[in-house]
């Protein structure tokens, strides 16, 4: 009796977790609003995991648990869609667009047309099944027929719902399919292929191909750990649902729990369409995610049904693309660039192309490694891919070499810069300058030491950088401080003004963050995020110094190849000489990190360590004047609106800074409520 009523507690219990982890997550991946902790639904998880190994028959397929994948499969089976996947036409112009409308018009016999447009998104298109509100099956795009079932990765995407529960007064359909684009972040493309690199693996070519990558994987488990997501964008057969619009289905599925794209604009006339265009166009950089255009679709689903299908697209949708971020071009030279670390980068040196706008004459080659894979040498027509503020890459070859005389490329056997020897270094796939007073390395160090999330000095870029370690001013971090007015201004074509502004930069930029100040150190594998951590851990750098490599492989999220590479650093004489002549020189890192340390007025201000961005004239002051209050409350004032931007204050006329700073829902102030602000 007592063991049955421990049971039913657990049972509760079980459902109770599977509940709340099915909130949790949905909040974390769908709404991207959180409201505990990660660690908290750690805790959670670990609870269900623990019950469900124990009590085997309260582990059921749609539980949170079974995300973490399954068993591995031997082979793929395939599966048929139920209506074909149908694919796009393109289009390129305003006019194609207005032509698409014309005939939409002219079929529909109707003269106002509404559309719902959308981001096309750059992934993989699937389609997910759910039988009574069960997922039982996801089916990969294929030849649009029929494709791969890949229902085990699937369900380790956070934001795929596994169990549909009843909407208010909307049942759960007996069957739905919906279609949507399994994509990877910009961001998480990069980590992603950051860690190849360290393990020697093939480097996907972008994000797309990341995804793809890793949803064709027979081992669920690799599937899981790859930060996968999913927009819903269309349905296949539904049965037991009414949806008479594209607009309905999207509010009937988020209902459901599906996640729908942010940037949908609904019941749109074709003129606002375009204009929506040209905006997401801007915005595409900013976007976490890559896209390549935008889907225009009649928004009326019976309207749809009348216009039909040709053999591989249906007639009321297009999608209006944005010029390629690849373009094809010859590699004229490769030559070696020398980074911080000492890591030598071949660089393809191009036939100039625009892409996108921009022209680009060179490309990263990342390897040795990559270019031997990729069988790449001067002479060959190539595809460059140009993604945001991102060296542009080389991605591929295009055809055959058979007049290429040229040489396979060959990493050269001494530094370029400086003729020390070349290493690759353990087990790394890079190859090294290994004399650290390698002028070419100081030159990068220096670029890295005042970079933004450094000590964000600026004014020093790469040109200014050269000429500095050039001409002998800097051989250490700690002479920057040393520099006067009349050191820059020997330098080649350096006027008064701007080395006087250089002067007062350098002098600013003492008063640096304890993260930032780690961070500019440039020690090897100490990014952003170690820095932060160890700045969380400790109050300054005097109790880092003293720190042993166990103690700092003790942070959570800092690894053995960190800790190894942090106490190498403060163990180094050299190092710790030159940091005591930065201290010398007035550089004091404060620590916002250490939340006991967090007191004082200027942190309880709104402002307080914020991104800003002024924009439109203001009526009782400058934008001038706003600038210096803001920075005195301790905010980040910048010039362009990004998905990093936490306000943006808007005097009259604000233009094209105020419509990206909406998309990018960032939060918007108005002149009045920002003087009320400052009261
Ligand atoms: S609708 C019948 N909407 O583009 C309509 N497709 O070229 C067919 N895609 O295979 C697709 N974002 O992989 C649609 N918002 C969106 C999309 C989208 C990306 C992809 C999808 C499809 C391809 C068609």
């Amino acid at each position: 009796m007592a063991e049955k009523t421990e049971y039913m507690k657990i049972k509760k219990e079980a459902f109770y977790l599977k509940e709340k982890l099915i909130e949790h997550g949905h909040r974390y991946h769908v709404l991207d609003d959180p409201i505990i902790s990660d660690a908290e639904y750690d805790r959670l998880m670990q609870r269900l995991i623990d019950i469900e190994e124990q009590y085997k028959e309260l582990s059921l397929t749609d539980s949170p648990t079974k995300r973490v994948g399954a068993p591995p499969l031997k082979a793929f089976t395939t599966a048929k869609h139920s209506f074909p996947m149908l694919g796009l036409d393109n289009a390129f112009s305003d006019q194609e667009i207005f032509n698409f409308h014309d005939r939409i018009k002219k079929n529909l016999n109707q003269e106002n047309i509404l559309y719902t447009v959308e981001p096309k998104l750059d992934g993989v298109a699937v389609e997910l099944i759910y039988t009574m509100g069960l997922l039982t099956n996801a089916i990969t795009r294929g030849d649009g027929t029929s494709g791969e079932v890949v229902t085990e990765n699937i369900r380790t995407i956070g934001s795929v719902p596994l169990n549909l529960s009843r909407q208010g007064n909307i049942d759960v359909p007996d069957l739905l399919e919906v279609r949507g684009e399994v994509i990877i972040n910009k961001k998480d493309f990069e980590t992603l292929n950051k860690q190849r690199l360290e393990n020697e693996e093939n480097l996907f070519a972008n994000p797309r191909n990341a995804a793809a990558g890793s949803l064709r994987q027979l081992d669920s488990k690799i599937t899981a750990k790859r930060p996968l997501d999913i927009f819903i964008y269309g349905a296949g057969d539904i049965q037991g649902l009414s949806i008479i619009s594209q607009n309905e289905m999207f509010e009937k599925f988020k209902g459901f729990g599906f996640k729908i794209n942010p940037l949908i604009k609904n019941n749109i006339t074709i003129d606002e369409a375009l204009v929506w265009h040209k905006e997401l166009e801007l915005l595409r950089e900013d976007l976490p995610y890559e896209i390549d255009g935008m889907v225009i679709k009649v928004d009326d689903i019976e309207a749809q049904k009348i216009l039909g299908q040709k053999a591989r697209s249906p007639k009321w949708a297009i999608a209006y693309k944005f010029p390629a971020m690849e373009e094809i071009t010859t590699i004229e030279d490769i030559i070696i660039q020398v980074g911080r670390t000492g890591t030598l980068t071949p660089v393809a040196l191009l036939e100039p192309v625009s892409i996108g706008g921009v022209i680009v004459s060179r490309a990263s080659l990342h390897n040795a490694d990559e270019i031997e894979r990729m069988g790449v040498r001067i002479g060959d027509t190539v595809l460059i891919k140009r993604a945001g503020d991102v060296i542009p890459k080389v991605i591929k070859r295009i055809g055959q070499q058979e007049k290429n005389d040229h040489s396979p490329f060959k990493m050269p056997e001494l530094c370029p810069v400086c003729n020390s020897v070349i290493k690759k270094v353990g087990d790394e796939v890079a190859y090294k300058c290994i004399n650290a007073s390698c002028q070419a390395q100081i030159k990068e160090r220096l670029k890295h030491f005042v970079s933004r999330d450094g000590f964000d000095i600026e004014g020093i870029g790469d040109k200014l950088s050269k000429q500095l370690v050039e001409q002998g001013l800097i051989k250490s971090f700690a002479d920057l401080f040393k520099l006067k007015q009349e050191d820059f201004m020997k330098l080649e074509r350096m006027g008064e003004v701007s080395a006087s502004n250089l002067v007062k930069a350098i002098e600013d930029s003492k008063s640096i963050d304890l993260k930032k100040f780690i961070y500019a150190l440039g020690i090897n594998y100490t990014g952003e995020t170690a820095a932060r951590l160890l700045a969380e851990k400790y109050n300054d750098f005097f109790e880092i110094r003293s720190a042993t490599k166990d103690q700092i492989e003790n942070i959570e999220g800092i690894g053995p190849k960190t800790s190894a590479a942090i106490v190498n650093f403060i163990k180094s004489p050299v190092n710790l000489a030159m940091i005591d002549q930065m201290k010398d020189a007035g550089i004091k890192p404060f620590n916002d990190s250490r939340h006991t340390q967090d007191s004082g007025a200027l942190q309880s201000n709104k402002f307080f360590h914020k991104t800003v961005v002024l924009t439109g004239s203001l009526e009782t002051m400058t934008r001038k004047e706003a600038k210096e209050i803001l920075i005195d409350l301790g905010a980040k004032v910048t010039s362009s609106v990004s998905s990093k931007t936490d306000f943006a204050i808007v005097g009259k006329d604000a233009g094209s800074k105020l419509i990206k700073a909406k998309n990018l829902k960032v939060k918007i102030i108005e002149e009045k409520v920002f003087k009320l602000m400052l009261k």
